[in-house]
């Protein structure tokens, strides 16, 4: 059985072909970041337009590349949400079209369920597994116990862990997207120079707020050890004129760190003792850091647990896990209709349940 597997729910436009047997046909994608370097985040409109742009040349090209026909293709899956809507729509709507046209399955895909999923094509890993999913929208822990069956055990109450990267990239006006910016002068940093408040956690007792995050307040903290460290008030838009190369580097060592204890933290307050768990499943953007994941590797060796990531290039949005998340999905049998709609929210704690939810529009978002 092969899979065509279509993203557009963010800044990159990507199309891959993956079979039952694991194996990636084909990955050809389109990276929007020069486009909205410049802005400092996503523009939806402008990231729409672009996919609208780019797709069909894509969708040739990884027939090309994987030596396939339109006939040859069993089944069609995008993302269809969570994610910028105009984008959703791009790629949702190519794939009904030829779903439409060649008479084949269409499937509609979660971007969560896609990156928590990633793992299994590239590891022998089977259901369940302790999930953290860590992108530029989403922040949560979440045990995964079979295709379409997830239960949420924490979130982000505010800020999304990718998001605080962009922000702190932000304030010291290092590129967009933050999260590599940030690992990268974090390698040349001082990790112990700083010491930022962990929300939720400093304060309050072991059990409290359990599993759930907070990273607002800790971009705070960063903001005013950069305004202590410069003199200097800054706006949301600006960003101080006179930190050295030093202070960025300590800074963001520091940053990672606090992040990483948080995480732990969190980790540690997940009720094992009724589940079976071996495995810890890192997903998302933020998964590409290689500190946080030696950093967990570390402390889930002290927790009896092994920690398990896809490979860089797909821990961050791409087509090859929305394929082969229709791989899972055709395997059980599950299609969807023509008439799907598009979903800017979509929670991966309830995906058969949540109703569609009103659409909404923003100007600039970091993420999702
Ligand atoms: O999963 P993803 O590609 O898109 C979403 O679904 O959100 O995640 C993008 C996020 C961005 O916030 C980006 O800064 C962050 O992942 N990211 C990283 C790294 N690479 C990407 N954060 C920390 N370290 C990285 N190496
Ligand atoms: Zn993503």
């Amino acid at each position: 059985m092969i899979v065509l597997g279509i993203e557009t729910s963010c800044d990159e436009t990507a199309v891959a072909i993956v079979d039952e047997q694991k194996n990636i046909l084909s990955h050809a994608l389109n990276s929007q970041i020069d486009l909205h370097q410049k802005f400092g985040g996503v523009v939806p409109e402008v990231a729409a337009r672009s996919h609208i742009e780019v797709l069909d040349g894509l969708i040739l090209q990884a027939l090309k590349d994987a030596k396939l026909d339109f006939k040859d293709i069993d089944a069609f899956a995008a993302t269809s949400g969570p994610g910028l809507i105009g984008g959703v729509i791009v790629g949702m709507m190519a794939a009904k079209t030829l779903a439409s046209v060649f008479q084949k399955p269409f499937i509609a895909i979660n971007h969560l369920e896609a990156h928590a999923l990633t793992a299994r094509l590239t590891s022998d890993l089977e259901f369940p597994y302790l999930l953290l999913l860590i992108s530029g929208g989403h922040c949560q822990i979440l045990l995964a116990r079979n295709i379409n069956d997830y239960k949420k055990l924490g979130e982000t109450i505010d800020d999304a862990l990718g998001e605080a990267f962009d922000k702190v990239a932000q304030m010291l006006g290092l590129p967009y997207p933050g999260g590599p910016a940030v690992e990268k002068m974090a390698l040349q940093g001082n990790c112990n120079r700083f010491k930022f408040s962990r929300p939720l956690i400093d304060g309050y007792a072991k059990n409290e707020h359990l599993c759930n995050f907070s990273f607002s307040g800790l971009k705070t903290a960063v903001r005013r050890e950069i305004e202590k460290l410069t003199g200097e008030n800054f706006s949301h838009f600006s960003t101080p004129q006179k930190i050295n190369d030093r202070d960025k580097q300590d800074i963001c060592a520091s940053f990672q760190r606090t992040a990483c204890e948080i995480i732990m933290n969190r980790l540690e307050n997940v009720d094992r003792s009724q589940l079976n768990l071996k495995k810890l499943v890192i997903a998302g953007g933020v998964a590409a850091n290689r500190y946080i994941f030696s950093e967990l590797q570390n402390w889930a060796k002290k927790h009896d647990l092994e920690v398990i990531a896809p490979p860089i290039k797909l821990c961050t949005d791409n087509a090859v896990m929305v394929a082969w998340n229709g791989v899972e999905k055709m395997r059980r049998g599950i299609t969807d209709e023509l008439n799907f709609k598009p979903r800017a929210r979509w929670e991966l704690g309830d995906l058969i349940l949540n109703p569609d939810p009103p659409l909404e529009s923003s100007i600039i978002s970091t993420k999702p």
